[in-house]
């Protein structure tokens, strides 16, 4: 049938998507509403010392100027989403008259336009006492905090290390960095009967719907949170951004529904952002490339607000054999607005030191850099020595090395020049991400008049989750997918997980996969009556009998009383227990994997880069990229490879482009806009390639799908940096790499 497992199917939301159907949080009309704007703080931190809203209050339709002073409502226990709550700050706005970094919220306006609340905004006068402050990770003096429950020790690395006679010791910086979504953040919020019904753009509206009841105190069932379609998200969507909670208190004060849409340069500041990380690497290895020593410290940007890390030594640690391993972690606190979720948020920074690292070690070497990598694949984890659930790094080097041509590469730095006198660089690196899983409801319901509808309260963030969980269900029911409705990101539907940590396929997939077969199996049950159903299958809409005779499911289901079966399902990894699988469909967050008791599963690529820079302008130039990739069952060739390649361009732009600066002396974030905040556009980048490899994973879950939405970026900017090196001689330890790095 078209539209089963593994077909190219376009994506369902497409239509409504390019001809403006798709409604997204800011376009939801809400009758009467009033628009909100916000005054950000100028100072990084002190204390308010004066605040007069006056002449903001008396612009005309303005309803209501909300600051520390006005604020003062009696809000429910809830935390910091790494702290198990839901909050993407531990620290609400409007709280005190405390600033903690450039950027905070100090006031909300509300008016009955958005130009008189965005002119109030700006006449809320504000004076500060400003105290010291710094948003960078590498300022002189910092004081490291140790994160002892990182640390990952194989054998002793130390000692191996300093017995063995070739080694690499180096240190590798990327700056922080912001999702920037094209679909800002926004929220519109509406009290009805005391019931808060909420728009905006979400990747995980159960947690969002289960962290506001508890902020307002109300139950479950008093929150509705709606996000069908998202602009981008990336994680900074994955939990609720105090902008939220501040416009539904606003909401619920003005008896009137209240809409925000934050403005690209305060983007930077009231969501998260990519902290800024340093790994030192340290591989030792035989003369021959065996690896004795595997070392990795990393040291991440934190905030003085909350502390959060993350950090890649989970998956450094697994990449290579190696008898001994050390890791270590370590955050600094540093006076910015709560680090958080962005694409690959511990494997993109780790990597390129990471991957650079193994560079360099082939080069002292004198081995080819993809040769070194496979004489040390490991047959286990080197860690905990479970077996992988799947593993093809190999044959994905081996396909990528064919199809970029890697064996044109002459091994000498600077030696390969093209006929314009461009000088040529081939670098290649392993990506990796892990699989992890949580637990999801789905329900499937079909019915005589042809339909089927297929809920789960999961999202599809641009990545094509409406079309792949149609398929997933298709496959299943004989049915075309285009036959299939999915309805998602609706608080109302069954359960789904948050769309974070590539999760949403394998998970919200294998849930959609258990309610099908449960129609399935009550379809069979159904024909065979009192008779044995062994043998029966599913095709073209039909039942088909072990004698071959045929069932049309629609006459099937007209007997039926209503003409209709649904099957609602619950489920869960198979390590995880049932009281955990509850905490994570009542809306908390419960991960399992990727390390399970009986294997460790993780998706893997090979990633390549052919970069040509300018011999005299020293402009570096994306000739080409090729990824291979394996993740498990691809359930959907094209909207994968748009994933892949989604995360191969990011990566190039991170690589290249992409630095949120600091304003040191006033530690602030400097380039808070489009223009000055660079990412790739369509003339930075060449040819990209991408290929998956089929893989049969048997035990990740019930439909052997592994993560594919983030292990894209994950090698890339070290395969760039590698081919910079390979072209130049230079070898640069810190993105984005500019021109005047490689004079
Ligand atoms: Mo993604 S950074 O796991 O939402």
């Amino acid at each position: 049938m078209d539209g089963s497992i593994g077909t190219p199917v376009v994506r369902r939301d497409a239509l409504a998507k390019v001809t403006g159907v798709a409604h997204y949080a800011a376009d939801f009309p809400h009758a009467n509403t009033a628009y909100a704007a916000l005054t950000l703080s100028k100072v990084a931190r002190g204390r308010i010392t004066r605040l007069d809203t006056a002449s903001a209050e008396a612009v005309e339709g303005v309803q209501m100027v909300l600051t520390h002073r006005s604020l003062n409502e009696d809000l429910g226990e809830e935390t910091f989403v790494m702290k198990g709550g839901h909050m993407q700050s531990s620290f609400l706005p409007l709280t005190s008259d405390e600033i903690h970094y450039a950027g905070q919220i100090v006031s909300l306006i509300i008016a009955d336009t958005q130009e008189a609340a965005e002119q109030a905004a700006r006449l809320v006068e504000i004076d500060y006492a400003s105290e010291t402050a710094n948003a960078a990770l590498d300022a002189p003096g910092r004081k490291l905090d140790p994160m002892d429950e990182s640390t990952i020790e194989v054998g002793d690395a130390e000692a191996a290390f300093a017995a063995a006679p070739v080694k690499i010791d180096a240190t590798y910086y990327t700056p922080a960095q912001h999702h920037n979504p094209i679909e800002l953040y926004a929220a519109s919020v509406a009290w009805v009967d005391g019931k808060l019904h909420v728009n905006l753009p979400s990747q995980w509206v159960m947690g969002t719907r289960a962290g506001l009841a508890k902020v307002f105190d109300i139950p479950v069932d008093d929150v509705v949170v709606e996000s069908p379609y998202v602009g981008g998200a990336f994680g900074g969507k994955a939990s609720i951004l105090p902008h939220v909670v501040l416009v539904a208190m606003a909401a619920r004060r003005l008896g009137r529904p209240v809409k925000l849409v934050v403005s690209r340069e305060a983007m930077f500041t009231v969501g998260s952002f990519r902290p800024a990380a340093e790994s030192r690497v340290r591989l030792a290895a035989t003369k021959d490339g065996k690896l004795t020593a595997v070392m990795h410290d990393e040291i991440g940007q934190s905030a003085a607000i909350d502390h959060v890390s993350f950090m890649g030594m989970e998956a450094t640690s697994k990449m290579y054999a190696s008898p001994n391993i050390l890791m270590h972690g370590a955050t600094v606190a540093t006076d910015v607005n709560t680090p958080g979720f962005m694409r690959a948020p511990a494997e993109a920074p780790s990597f390129f030191g990471f991957e650079s690292a193994m560079d360099e070690l082939a080069e002292q070497l004198g081995i080819d850099p993809i040769e070194l990598r496979i004489m040390n694949e490991p047959e286990r984890d080197p860690v905990s020595g479970l077996p992988w659930s799947s593993r093809s790094l190999v044959p994905c080097f081996r396909r990528g090395a064919e199809i970029f041509g890697w064996n044109r590469r002459s091994p000498e730095p600077c030696s390969m020049i093209a006929s314009d006198g461009a000088l040529v660089g081939y670098g290649c690196a392993t990506a990796t991400y892990p699989s992890a899983m949580a637990p999801s409801s789905a329900r499937v319901r079909i019915a005589a008049d042809g339909s089927c509808h297929v809920f789960c309260a999961a999202h599809d963030v641009g990545t094509g989750a409406y079309t792949v969980l149609g398929q997933v269900a298709a496959d299943v029911l004989g049915i075309e997918d285009s036959e299939i409705r999915v309805e998602m990101g609706h608080s109302r539907h069954p359960s789904g997980p948050v769309s974070g940590g590539s999760i949403t396929t394998g998970s919200a997939g294998s849930a959609v996969h258990k309610a099908a077969l449960a129609v399935r199996e009550r379809l069979f049950a159904t024909v065979a009556g009192d008779q044995d159903r062994t043998g029966m299958t599913i095709a073209d809409r039909h039942v088909v009998l072990p004698d071959g005779s045929r069932r049309a499911i629609r006459d099937i289901l007209a007997g039926l009383p209503g003409g209709v079966i649904e099957e609602q399902a619950d489920w869960k990894p198979d390590d995880m227990d049932e009281k955990t699988m509850r905490h994570g469909l009542s809306g908390g967050m419960a991960f399992a994997g990727p390390v399970g008791s009986s294997h460790v599963s993780f998706s893997f690529g090979a990633q390549f880069a052919e970069v040509r820079i300018d011999p005299l302008l020293r402009t570096i130039k994306v000739a080409r990229m090729v990824g291979v990739f394996a993740c498990g069952r691809i359930i959907n060739p094209r909207t994968a490879r748009s994933n892949l390649i989604g995360g191969m361009i990011w990566g190039a732009s991170s690589a290249l482009l992409e630095e949120t600066q600091v304003d040191r002396p006033r530690a602030r974030f400097a380039n808070t806009d489009l223009a000055s905040y660079h990412i790739a556009a369509n003339a930075d980048i060449g040819e990209v390639v991408c290929e998956m490899l089929d893989e049969d994973d048997p035990v990740v879950n019930a439909i052997g799908a592994k993560a594919v939405g983030e292990v894209g970026i994950v090698g890339m900017p070290a395969a760039i940096a590698n081919a910079i090196y390979h072209a130049t001689g230079k070898r640069i330890r810190r993105t984005p790499i500019r021109i005047e790095d490689i004079l």
